[in-house]
């Protein structure tokens, strides 16, 4: 009796040592499918398929914080270049320029930062060169340049004439433009600046009179850099004025009203077109007397971003 309990009593241990095996041997089987399984799902990642295209930890992360999945597909269909992560680092890069970035930089060997800059404004292309209709979905926030043009026939809706309280002779601008301007003229006034209103809407017969004068008196270059070109310019918007200040005596390349209208203007709406020091951008000289309305939210935010609005409308409008 007893020789059979024991015997019992060994044939459930050996049992029971049996199934802790077959236990071991099946999670040992499990974690190995599940590792397979875990790798065959990170080989389908983007970190997977860029680390294996060459690109760092580092790239990786800046690729997936800023590429839609459509762009990181289309990155991975193109040969790994040492440029590309460098471009992708860079603040304003648009995904749709990759290419026109990297021959741009080939060919000119500038700052990525600039390079960037320069191609989202169009600049790999000459001016007036694969020029395109300016989008009037929004007219206030529309960009009219070297490279976007109104129709011959554009007017804005609301053009009218500006009181010769405020203006020369014979100005017209879109009525919230006016309605602005008259909040920064009382303003400004506190500050005891007078502004005045020097130009502002131009047709498109009135701006190809302005740049073939200049063209015929200093030619086509310096017209170029001082005038738009006809349909080209943004005072056929009806958005732009060019602003000065009245009964001032000093010098007048210098006037207080500049800085006063550089610094404040964004709070009515305004911004400085073509600023010092971004001729390449905007394609145009200094012009501390020109500024285009944009309301007072689209003007504090380009103000604020320390950019032309030719790049802000790239990198954030037109994208
Ligand atoms: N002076 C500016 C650029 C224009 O003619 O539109
Ligand atoms: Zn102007």
């Amino acid at each position: 009796m007893k020789k059979k309990k024991r015997k019992l009593k060994k044939k459930v241990k050996f049992l029971i040592k049996l199934l802790l095996v077959i236990i071991i041997i099946l999670i040992g089987i499990l974690y190995l499918l599940k590792r397979v399984n875990d790798q065959k799902k990170y080989e389908e990642t983007y970190e997977y398929k860029l680390t294996m295209k060459g690109y760092s930890t580092d790239d990786v992360n800046s690729i997936l914080n800023k590429l839609e999945d459509n762009e990181i597909n289309d990155l991975l269909n193109i040969e790994y270049n040492d440029l590309i992560p460098k471009l992708i680092k860079e603040k304003y890069f648009l995904f749709k320029n990759l290419n026109r970035y990297i021959t741009y930089y080939e060919k000119n060997k500038k700052d990525l930062n600039e390079v960037i800059s320069l191609v989202n404004v169009n600049r790999d292309c000459e001016y007036y060169e694969n020029t395109k209709p300016a989008d009037l979905t929004n007219t206030d926030t529309m960009l009219v340049n070297k490279y976007y043009y109104l129709e011959k026939d554009y007017v804005d809706s609301e053009l009218t004439n500006i009181s010769l309280s405020y203006a020369y002779a014979g100005n017209a601008a879109a009525k919230r433009v006016i309605d602005a301007f008259l909040t920064m003229y009382n303003d400004a006034l506190k500050d005891n600046i007078q502004l005045i209103i020097n130009s502002s809407y131009r047709s498109y017969e009135d701006q190809d009179e302005v740049w073939s004068n200049r063209r015929a008196t200093y030619g086509t270059k310096n017209a170029d850099n001082y005038a738009a070109r006809a349909g080209y310019s943004e005072h056929q918007t009806g958005l732009a004025l060019d602003i000065g200040q009245y009964n001032y005596d000093g010098d007048d390349d210098n006037l207080p009203a500049y800085e006063w209208l550089a610094n404040n203007s964004y709070k009515y709406g305004f911004i400085l077109r073509y600023p010092e020091g971004k001729e390449n951008i905007t394609g145009y000289s200094y012009e501390p007397w020109h500024f285009r309305y944009l309301g007072i939210d689209l003007a504090t935010k380009v103000y604020k971003e320390g950019i032309t609005f030719d790049e802000y409308y790239a990198y954030y409008i037109e994208k």
